[in-house]
C-alpha cells in the first residue's frame, strides 16, 4: 500500500446464508464474494464488468459497509475503514458511492480505444471519489 492508493481491498468475502430445513436454520451459504483483492489508485477508475449475479454490487456494498462482508480488509486513503463506526461510514459514504450501470444502455465500443475508456468507465458498475468527480 503507498499514498498514492485511494481504495484498497484485501481477500474481500461475503457469504449470504440460505435457510431452509427445520425452523429456518442455515443449511448452506452462497459465496456471493470469495477472495476479491483489489486497488484503486487516485484518480484512477475502476470498472467491475462480469455476467449477473457474479457478484459486482455485492462487493460495492461491502466497500462502502452496506453489507458487512464475512471478511477482508478494506483501507479508503490509508484509513481501515473495517473498524468505522456508523457516524463515520456515513461521513466516509459522502466521499464515496457507487455508481450502477444503466441495464439499458449497450456498452458498444466503436470508436477506438480513447473512446472506449470513456464509455467504460461512464457505463460501468463502478466507484468514484469526490474529487475525481469535480476534478
Ligand atoms: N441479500 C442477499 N441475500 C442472499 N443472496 C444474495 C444477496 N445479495 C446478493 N445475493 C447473491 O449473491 C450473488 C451475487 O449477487 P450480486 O452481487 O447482486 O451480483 P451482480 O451485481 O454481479 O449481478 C448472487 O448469487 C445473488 O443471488
Ligand atoms: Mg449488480
Amino acid at each position: 500500500m503507498d499514498n498514492h492508493d485511494l481504495l484498497v481491498v484485501k481477500n474481500l468475502k461475503k457469504y449470504f446464508p440460505v435457510s431452509g430445513g427445520f425452523l429456518g436454520k442455515t443449511t448452506a451459504y452462497i459465496k456471493a464474494v470469495n477472495g476479491v483483492d483489489l486497488v484503486i489508485k487516485k484518480g484512477e477508475t475502476l470498472g467491475l464488468v462480469g455476467e449477473s449475479g457474479c457478484g459486482k454490487t455485492t462487493i460495492g456494498r461491502c466497500i462502502l459497509r452496506l453489507e458487512e462482508p464475512t471478511e477482508g480488509q478494506l483501507f479508503f486513503e490509508g484509513k481501515d475503514i473495517m473498524t468505522y463506526d456508523r457516524t463515520r461510514l456515513r461521513q466516509l459514504r459522502r466521499d464515496m458511492q457507487i455508481i450502477f450501470q444503466d441495464p439499458y444502455s449497450p456498452l458498444t465500443l466503436e470508436g477506438g480505444w480513447a473512446r472506449l475508456s470513456v464509455k467504460v468507465s461512464r457505463y460501468m458498475e463502478c466507484l468514484r471519489h469526490r474529487s475525481a468527480r469535480s476534478g
